[in-house]
């Protein structure tokens, strides 16, 4: 059955004009959009998002690059979306990343990796309501 997975778009691809490029590759790749925006994260805003990391060596800085700039949040629709969403967009440290990918074609470094992918139906599900009312997903 066709199901759900969210993403967003990073601040530094995002400034890079990478909007279209990145969105193309995901509609070539079979996902619906299903809810869309642009916006931009506070630090408190971006912690709440990370949690699940927050006892990571890496957090502090994950938290300030994801709030320096505006991102692009999106629920996007497929069979098997969270899988094929992940195969999409490569491994998270790009140097890691098949060819095609859009990691491999946007990312600049682990943490600056231009796109993030929920790893799981249930993440996708908790992620997707952080940013898009009922009212906002068609
Ligand atoms: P994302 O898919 O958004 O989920 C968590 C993010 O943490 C991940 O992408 C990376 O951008 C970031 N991250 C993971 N490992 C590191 C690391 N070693 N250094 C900096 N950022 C990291």
């Amino acid at each position: 059955a066709s199901n759900r997975t969210f993403t967003m778009i990073k601040p530094h691809a995002v400034a890079d004009n990478h909007i279209g490029g990145i969105i193309a590759m995901i509609e070539a790749a079979g996902f619906r959009i299903v809810a869309m925006k642009k916006t931009q994260l506070t630090p408190a805003l971006a912690g709440k998002f990370y949690e699940v990391h927050k006892e990571r060596g890496f957090y502090g800085e994950l938290c300030e690059m994801m709030s320096s700039g505006p991102i692009v949040p999106m629920i996007l629709e497929k069979e098997n979306a969270v899988t094929d969403f992940r195969t999409l967009i490569g491994a998270t440290n790009p140097a890691n990343a098949e060819e095609g990918t859009i990691r491999k074609i946007y990312a600049k470094s682990v943490g600056e990796n231009a796109i993030h992918g929920s790893d799981s139906d249930e993440n996708a599900a908790i992620e997707g309501s952080f940013f898009f009312g009922v009212t906002e997903q068609y």
